[in-house]
């Protein structure tokens, strides 16, 4: 067990390069199930959920080569089963996405169903209600799923809610159906395009991705790719919001001001001075922090993904802010842990009214999921005194070399056994 400590009060400066993106690199992996051929994945980060994922192709007989995660090479020439066991699946839950490749590639899949996590009951109805418009017989039993077909047919499917996971699992199935499929009100995240991207590149026909309707022309077979993954849109953004809760002035290389548009818009809205460069954003905090209202969406509204962050802001800022979670239900487990450091937040439902505080204080917090972790490593760099965040496995999953990263900017950040 490791705890992560901080002196706070220093501001950040100088420059950071993001790392590739882990919400982009999880279905490119699994995607790699969809061919016989060699799939190279370059820039992939080194954090555990990837890990998970190799150990996952690997079970199922998938040959992975990684040369210091430079690029990750795989190989599903021969697939020896076609079972994603609870196991790695409950430490993981983006290893559902597994199971449209594999039914759409070997014609049966068995995957442990994900169950809930800290952050909500996250159900799988859209993803089964699809692949059963797509022709696969599903059959849930002791844990898991079973989906099997022949072959899967086109079909048009409309998804009740834009799903991220839904919309990956179901686009890498209709690549191999036989005939097209249009998902309507699918999900536009930048990481959905990217995989397009590569799907494209080993032969599928698809168009239409990052829009609410794709299209995709089943073919018989795909080949390989080679497909160096975007850069991770939420670390982007939690580096921004970093410099900007110390004070500081940061030029973060790879964030992309065309994927974030929505958190640029309230950091601005804050005061916080921004300038989208060739290679990326330099920050730079103004006068005063203004406070912002912020209600999560999907894409292109605000990510739910760095609600946590903001909100670590907002404690900061003069005056009030409504911070609304619409994503997942229970994704305020953070505030508990930010009025332990003299936040001022009250939440009611699915709303958080943050009151702006002059100062926040050291204090030993816990981390409960990824983001509700890093949020908890930005307000200890902004405190008085010292913060120890514990349970940073959660922060392991999703940033790399965080307080490497961090302590190159200025500051005091150590990782040490709990
Ligand atoms: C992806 O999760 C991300 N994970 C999440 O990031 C992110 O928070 C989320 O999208 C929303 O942006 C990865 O990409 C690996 P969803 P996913 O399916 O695909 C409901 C992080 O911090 N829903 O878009 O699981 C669901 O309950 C993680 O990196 C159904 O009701 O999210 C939720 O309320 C956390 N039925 C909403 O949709 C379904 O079948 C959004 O979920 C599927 C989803």
């Amino acid at each position: 067990m490791q705890k992560i400590v901080i002196q706070g009060g220093r501001r950040l400066g100088g420059t950071v390069t993001v790392s590739g993106s882990k919400n982009a690199g999880l279905p490119l992996l699994f995607a790699s199930l969809l061919t016989r051929e060699r799939c190279t994945i370059r820039g992939l980060p080194r954090v555990a959920d990837i890990t998970t994922s190799l150990r996952l192709l690997e079970g199922l007989g998938a040959l992975v080569g990684d040369d210091q995660f430079a690029s990750i090479v795989v190989e599903a020439r021969a697939l020896s089963s076609s079972e994603a066991p609870y196991d790695l699946v409950k430490t993981m839950r983006a290893s559902f996405l597994a199971l449209g490749p594999l039914v759409a590639r070997t014609g049966r899949a068995r995957v442990s169903t994900p169950g809930g996590c800290a952050i909500g009951s996250r159900p799988i109805d859209i993803h089964l209600a699809g692949l059963e418009r797509l022709g696969a017989r599903i059959r849930q039993s002791h844990g898991y799923v079973e989906a099997e077909a022949t072959r899967l047919r086109g079909a048009r499917i409309t998804l009740d809610f834009p799903s991220v996971g839904a919309t990956e699992n179901l686009l890498m199935a209709a690549t191999l159906a036989d005939g097209t499929t249009v998902i309507e009100n699918a999900a536009r995240e930048p990481e959905i395009e990217d995989l397009a991207a590569a799907l494209v590149t080993m032969g599928a026909r698809i168009s239409g991705a990052g829009t609410n309707e794709i299209r995709i022309d089943g073919v018989r077979e795909l080949g390989g790719c080679d497909h160096s993954v975007i850069a991770d849109r939420i670390e982007a953004g939690t580096l921004l919001i970093a410099a900007a809760i110390t004070g500081g002035e940061v030029h973060v290389i790879g964030a992309r001001a065309d994927h974030l548009g929505a958190l640029l818009a309230k950091l601005d809205e804050a005061g916080v001075v921004l300038a989208a460069v060739s290679d990326g954003i330099t920050v730079r905090a103004g006068g005063v922090l203004r406070t912002a209202d912020i209600r999560t969406s999907p894409y292109p509204g605000f990510p739910t993904d760095l609600q946590a962050q903001f909100m670590a802001l907002m404690a900061l800022g003069d005056g009030q802010s409504a911070i609304i979670e619409t994503i997942f239900e229970n994704r305020f487990m953070h505030v508990q842990e930010l009025a332990r450091m003299g936040a001022d937040i009250r939440v009611d439902g699915r709303t958080a009214t943050v009151r702006g505080v002059a100062a926040l204080s050291g204090a030993p917090v816990m981390a409960t999921d990824l983001r509700a972790s890093v949020c908890l490593v930005l307000a200890g760099l902004a405190a008085q005194n010292t913060t120890e965040v514990s349970r940073v496995y959660h922060l392991d999953r999703g940033y790399e070399r965080l307080e490497e990263k961090l302590s190159a900017l200025g500051a005091d950040i150590v990782r040490v056994r709990a």
